[in-house]
This record gives structure tokens, C-alpha cells and sequence, in this order.
């Protein structure tokens, strides 16, 4: 009994490494799929996941809050920002001048192109972040951030 209680563990364990190692309880490549081939960031956005997004958040939180009246960490709070202009997150925060001046909105676009390599967007920024490779993940986070808010 005790051996045969043991395999059935293994093989269950042998079944779920793959999954657990791609993060696939997102479903994300089936999601990647349902967006078609080469999809856009609006076909992206279609299929993004709120909630697989604040999972995913969870390599912004070292440096970002989102819940309302949040801290300033390392970075800004980021409640509400889908939709602020560059810079204008945290009234508190001290942003640097390449933030501050940068002008833009903060809209999929923009957080897509941010969330793949800030420097790109705004050089000079003090964000300092590898970048999201993968499109599906940054739409994810990008549907979070959309939806904390008021
Ligand atoms: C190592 C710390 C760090 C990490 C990790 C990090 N950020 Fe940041 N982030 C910052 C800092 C610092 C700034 C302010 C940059 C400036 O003033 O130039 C910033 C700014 C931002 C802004 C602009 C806010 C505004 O008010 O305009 C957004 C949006 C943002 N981060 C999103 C994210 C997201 C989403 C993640 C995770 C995928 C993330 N950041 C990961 C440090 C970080």
C-alpha cells in the first residue's frame, strides 16, 4: 500500500512539473493561441488576465504598491495609473526629470512598451527592470494595473 501510494504521488508530481515550470495554470498558451498568429497588443489585451496580472505582479512589488493610499517604495505607487499622464502616479514621489518630463500617457500602448524595457520609453528613467519578455505576460499586467482603480 505504501509503495503504491508513493508512485501515484510521484507520477502526479511527475505530471505537474512541466506545468508548474511554464506557469501554464494561467492557461496562458491557450489564451496566446485564441489571439491568433503574430497577434496585436488589442488582440493581446482581449484575452489578458486581471487576476493571472496580479500574480504576475508580484515581480513589481519589491519596488511598487498598488492598493489604494499606498506607499512610494523604491518606486511610485501605482493605483489608478492606466490612463495618468508619465510621472504623475504619486504626488509624493520624487520621479526624476526624465519621468517627469516625459509628456506621454500612460495607456496599453505605452505600459507595453515600458514594461519590455523602460529605458527604451524614457531614457534616462531610474526604474531599473529586466523587462517582461513575453507579450501574453505583460498584457496580464497590463489588464491589472487597468483594473486598480477607482
Ligand atoms: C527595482 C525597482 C522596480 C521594479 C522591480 C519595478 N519598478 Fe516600476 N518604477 C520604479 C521606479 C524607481 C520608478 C520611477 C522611475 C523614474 O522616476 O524615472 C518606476 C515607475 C513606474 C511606472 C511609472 C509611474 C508613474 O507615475 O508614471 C510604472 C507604470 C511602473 N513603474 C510599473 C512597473 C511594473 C508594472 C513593474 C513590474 C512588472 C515595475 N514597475 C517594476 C521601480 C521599479
Amino acid at each position: 500500500m505504501r509503495h503504491s501510494f508513493f508512485y501515484t504521488q510521484a507520477a502526479a508530481i511527475l505530471l505537474i512539473a512541466p506545468f508548474l515550470g511554464a506557469c501554464s495554470d494561467d492557461r496562458h498558451d491557450e489564451r496566446l493561441a485564441a489571439a491568433g498568429p503574430n497577434p496585436s497588443l488589442s488582440a493581446l489585451m482581449k484575452v489578458a488576465d486581471a487576476d493571472a496580472g496580479a500574480r504576475k505582479f508580484g515581480q513589481c512589488a519589491a519596488c511598487h504598491t498598488i492598493r489604494k493610499g499606498g506607499a512610494d517604495k523604491n518606486g511610485p505607487n501605482l493605483h489608478g495609473i492606466f490612463g495618468k499622464r508619465m510621472g504623475q502616479g504619486s504626488r509624493a514621489f520624487s520621479y526624476t526629470a526624465a519621468l517627469s518630463n516625459a509628456g506621454g500617457t500612460w495607456d496599453a500602448q505605452t505600459l507595453d512598451a515600458w514594461l519590455q524595457n523602460p529605458q527604451k520609453v524614457v531614457p534616462g528613467t531610474k526604474m531599473q527592470f529586466g523587462g517582461i519578455a513575453d507579450p501574453l505576460n505583460r498584457a496580464d499586467v497590463i489588464a491589472y494595473l487597468q483594473k486598480e482603480a477607482d
